[in-house]
């Protein structure tokens, strides 16, 4: 039974479901159910009425050209998500543009309007509970914090959906219940990745491919920016440049890379052009007011572009991946689908723009559809990689998308520029990213335009190591941005960041698995190992990697960082003496697990596997493993295991075990190197997995 709620007389009336464990939905007047939703995984059902004591209610208003939502914060409460835009980690006293933008250089709005539009924001009091606001609507909106939380839209009214719970983690697995997970990826895309505008010709690729291998710094992914292709028409590659892009594929994989290609929604206006005829043939495309097919200009000229509202449309676009990924190609870049519009000062389509939907979406202006046409995008790229390859696990990049497209697509912040500013900057976005629900993101390592120092590039790649998606890229005219490209020095803080991160890849798969199946961000706010800390509620420096690294940038100014023990650690040589790395700490009570150094991530990394133990006060830890394929599906078929280790301190040892496994994923039998990291020193043992005593009174 739906509660009504009878509002003040300015407010028409609401009805209000339970959706879940500490989720209600706020129906506007008139709506009857809840309207199918592009943001929630699945239409909710109602759960019955709410409780008379649940405090956090909107209040709804229009004024006949769009739709207030206003709702009361509870005082001394710190808000955070709103998405991927600029500004402090803290979002109270924000005013937030939702309209996906292709903002170069952060430049419009000083960024507070970027490429994509998460219409929510995650509330945490100071007693450390915490709630989360989702405004369910695509619609062209604008978003204000303060005493109140302000949603003005220019669409209809729309549900507001509120979840309130202990703590900001689990109002995170709410939004995850309610918007789904990303999909676990495959592992290599958790390597470090090089790009830039464009590398250029196939054999250019090849020799970055081979630098790295020389100078033995690992690494995963290369990846082929707009010009592979023939004038910019997507799906075609240039016969000058790239001739035989499956042989480039198949060199590429034999030196133990993957690749990763671009592909833009504009498709060049070009009668001839077979994606062109064939998209012309199935009337794809998006209308202009008059119902005409609309044109833009962008890379290549006059452009189509797909209306990917309609499930036609959607199915054409799957099907072109499937020439497309025989060539041996491993993952697809979706670039400029804002979309993207040269030369008009909107820099998209007219809001007036035609989609015609189709299935559950009803027909509607581009001001209805802008902010999704990037996720609808993806999702019909990630059906068509998916169907070509239906044994891998698709790899989809996006620039555009809103919230819940964490379904389909990882991110990356855009164009950022290399400056001090935007290093810095990355880290609260990429953290309020996760906390609006999508945990694979990071910002162009060294900065995407400009020039980069060597000193700014060295201070970026040690962090951008931790980023979840670790990618260096930069712009056309740009200087090389290698990690060789800054001299020797740099190269070695290079090496030894990419190190760090190639052997914390079995945690960081672990937080990925763990991401996949609740929602937990990868990237964490430092605060979130304290949310009753109130110090900690700033603090935008230093970050957490699951809940129990914690990485500190060598830059940090005085991080408020959380109580009780965090023991620093050392992952590879001379780490701790490079005035460039990041500080890591490892938590007390935590055991983390690491690999060998590799060059890429699909090589054997885990013999010996080594198990990091950080004792809390009582002597004990306790720490997981996730391992699977690295690819493929067979972990949804039990082909995977999952290891809960246990450390205690006995006298003067340190005994680890098995706690519990889950799957049925077998290994050889392997070595276990345990390092007990203490205040005075680390202290090893070695066995094998069942059983490994560390006696603490031998020398280390
Ligand atoms: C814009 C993207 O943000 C950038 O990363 C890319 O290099 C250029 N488009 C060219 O494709």
């Amino acid at each position: 039974m739906a509660t009504t709620v009878t509002a003040s007389s300015s407010v028409p009336s609401m009805r209000a479901e339970r959706i879940g464990d500490g989720i209600v939905a706020f129906l506007p007047a008139g709506m009857q159910r809840y309207p199918t939703s592009l943001a929630l995984v699945k239409t909710p059902t109602q759960g019955g009425s709410i409780a008379s004591s649940w405090s956090l209610r909107p209040r709804f208003g229009s004024d006949g050209t769009g739709t207030h939502v206003t709702l009361v914060v509870p005082e001394n409460t710190d808000l955070y998500g709103t998405g991927e835009v600029t500004g402090p980690l803290r979002r109270n006293g924000s005013a937030i543009t939702l309209w996906n933008t292709d903002n170069f250089e952060y430049q419009l709005d000083g960024g507070r309007q970027l490429y994509q539009s998460h219409p929510w924001v995650l509330g945490v009091r100071a007693d450390g509970t915490a709630f989360g606001v989702l405004f369910d609507s695509t619609w062209r909106a604008a978003l204000k914090t303060g005493n109140t939380i302000e949603f003005d839209s220019s669409g209809p009214p729309m549900p507001v959906i509120v979840i309130d719970r202990l703590s900001p983690q689990l109002v995170l697995q709410g939004l995850a219940e309610l918007t789904g997970k990303m999909p676990l990826p495959p592992r290599w895309a958790l390597g470090y990745q090089q790009s830039r505008w464009s590398y250029t010709p196939d054999k250019r690729v090849l020799e970055i491919a081979d630098e790295f291998r020389k100078r033995r710094i690992p690494a995963d992914v290369i990846w082929m920016d707009i010009d592979y292709m023939d004038g910019f028409r997507v799906f075609t590659f240039d016969p000058k440049g790239f001739p035989d892009p499956e042989k480039l594929n198949r060199d590429l994989h034999a030196r133990g890379f993957h690749s990763v290609w671009m592909i833009d929604p504009g498709v060049k206006f070009d009668p001839g052009y077979a994606i062109y005829d064939s998209g012309t043939a199935r009337d794809v495309w998006v209308k202009d007011a008059y119902g005409k097919d609309y044109h833009g200009e962008v890379w290549p000229g006059l452009v189509s572009y797909p209306d990917f509202t309609r499930p036609q449309t959607r199915q054409w676009w799957s099907a072109l991946y499937a020439n497309y990924m025989a060539e041996g190609i491993d993952g697809v870049w979706n670039d400029m689908n804002e979309p993207s519009v040269f030369k008009v000062p909107s820099m998209s389509m007219p809001d007036d723009n035609w989609h015609r939907g189709g299935g559950d979406l009803a027909p509607g202006p581009h001001l209805q559809y802008h902010n999704v046409y990037g996720m609808l995008m993806t999702r019909a790229t990630r059906d068509g990689i998916q169907a070509a390859n239906p044994d891998k696990r698709p790899f989809v990049l996006t620039r555009a998308n809103f919230i819940g497209g964490q379904r389909y697509a990882a991110t990356w912040t855009g164009d950022n520029t290399s400056t001090w500013t935007d290093l810095k900057t990355s880290i609260p976005m990429s953290i309020n990213l996760g906390l609006s629900g999508q945990p694979f993101s990071g910002a162009d390592i060294g900065g995407f335009s400009g020039e980069t120092t060597p000193d700014l590039w060295a201070n970026w790649i040690a962090i951008g190591a931790f980023y979840p998606f670790s990618r260096a890229h930069t712009t056309k005219a740009s200087q090389q941005k290698e990690p060789w490209a800054f001299g020797p020095m740099v190269e070695n803080t290079a090496r030894i960041a990419i190190e760090r991160r190639y052997r914390l890849l079995p945690y960081l798969y672990t937080l990925f698995h763990r991401a996949s199946v609740d929602g937990t961000p990868v990237m964490q706010p430092v605060f979130f190992a304290d949310p009753r800390d109130l110090r900690l509620r700033s603090e935008q420096e230093a970050f957490l990697l699951g809940g129990d690294l914690l990485v500190v940038p060598a830059w940090a100014k005085k991080p408020a960082l959380p109580q009780g023990i965090w023991r620093t650690i050392s992952l590879v040589d001379h780490d701790r003496e490079d005035a460039h790395q990041a500080t890591l700490k490892l938590r007390g009570g935590a055991i983390v697990p690491l690999g060998r150094v590799v060059q890429n991530s699909t090589e054997e990394s885990l013999d010996p596997l080594t198990l990091l133990v950080s004792l809390d006060s009582k002597g004990q830890a306790r720490g997981e493993l996730y391992e699977d394929a690295g690819d493929g599906y067979g972990y949804r078929k039990g082909d995977y295991r999952l290891t809960t280790y246990v450390a205690e301190r006995k006298k003067d040892q340190v005994v680890l075990r098995i706690a519990e496994t889950r799957g049925n994923r077998t290994h050889h039998q392997r070595d276990i190197v345990v390092q007990v990291v203490t205040n005075d020193g680390v202290y090893i043992g070695k066995g094998d997995e069942k059983h490994v005593v560390v006696n603490l009174r031998s020398s280390h």
